[in-house]
């Protein structure tokens, strides 16, 4: 029961249904209700979000689910005045909401144009709606979430954020320039979110996950040749699971990580050590 008593809102956490492809919010829903927490899932995606919650609380978790587009200032305001009404306040604020995968199946005929979805996402085919779109879920989203939930954490003297980045948010990248450029954006909001609140024991981190078997990477793990491709980056020799970024967002969620602020804490199977 590491969580025991706390109060957690874990973004973009729809997807956590048993026996499905789960992603990293709906995994840490699991992990952190396991682990004695009171866990509001939030997303756009109702239908799911809404099952999930509900089969997280016929295993005993104690799980809500709310709609909040993280790009909505007014939706984040009232997401987090209503969680804090029902539940005396609020300790735990996971951003993971995010979005990024290129049109693996998209036409690539024109000989203007690119010639497939990795070549589609390079500097030159970016274009500057995708560009905002990237900075406007991960970013915008991550700023809002921290900007109304710090004021709740000071009232219960401290709280734990962990904003969801990728280790695309550190290292140089042969595409996804738009999504690398918004993990990298989050990356630093981080640090200096924790440099701001350290004196009043609101702890920032980011985790930095690499290639992962959820439902926004599935196109990476389904096709054989982009499998094969990126797993030969992996020294462990193998995409993670949801549940293996669960638990380490768990640990900078919980108290064990007390003394850990202004951190990233990159799980990515070896690939940025090379
Ligand atoms: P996922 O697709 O299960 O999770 C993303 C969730 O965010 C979805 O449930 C989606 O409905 C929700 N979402 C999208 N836009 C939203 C919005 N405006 N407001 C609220 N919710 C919104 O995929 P995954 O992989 O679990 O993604 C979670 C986080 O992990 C993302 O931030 C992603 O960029 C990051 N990540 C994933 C990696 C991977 O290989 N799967 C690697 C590195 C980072």
């Amino acid at each position: 029961m590491r969580l025991k008593g706390k109060i957690a809102i874990i973004t973009g956490a729809a997807t956590g249904l048993t026996g499905g492809i789960r992603g990293i919010g709906g995994a840490a829903a699991w992990a952190f209700t396991r682990e004695g927490a009171t866990v509001y899932l939030a997303d756009i995606n109702d239908e799911m979000g809404e099952r999930t919650a509900t089969e997280i609380s016929e295993a005993g978790g104690d799980a809500h689910y709310v709609h909040l587009d993280v790009t909505n200032e007014d939706l984040w305001r009232g997401v987090i005045g209503s969680i804090v009404d029902a539940e005396g306040g609020l300790d735990i604020l996971v951003n993971n909401a995010g979005i990024g995968m290129p049109d693996y199946n998209a036409d690539y005929s024109d000989p203007n144009g690119p010639r497939d979805a990795e070549e589609a996402l390079k500097v030159e085919f970016t274009t500057v709606e995708g560009l905002e779109r990237e900075l406007r879920v991960h970013a915008r989203g991550a700023m809002l979430g921290m900007k109304y939930s710090v004021p709740q954490m000071r009232k219960r003297g401290g709280g734990s954020i962990i904003n969801v980045s990728s280790m695309h948010g550190i290292i140089g990248v042969n595409t996804i320039t738009a999504y690398s450029t918004a993990k990298a954006a989050i990356r630093h909001m981080s640090k200096t979110v924790a440099i701001q609140y350290a004196n009043e024991n609101i702890r920032v981190n980011s985790v930095h996950p690499g290639y992962t078997k959820t439902p926004l990477a599935l196109p990476l793990f389904t096709d054989p040749e982009l499998l094969a491709d990126r797993t030969s980056q992996i020294p462990l020799g193998r995409f993670a699971e949801p549940e293996e970024i669960a638990e380490s967002i768990l640990f900078l969620a919980s108290d064990e990580a007390s003394y850990i602020t202004g951190t990233e804490l990159v799980i990515d199977g070896g690939v940025i050590a090379q």
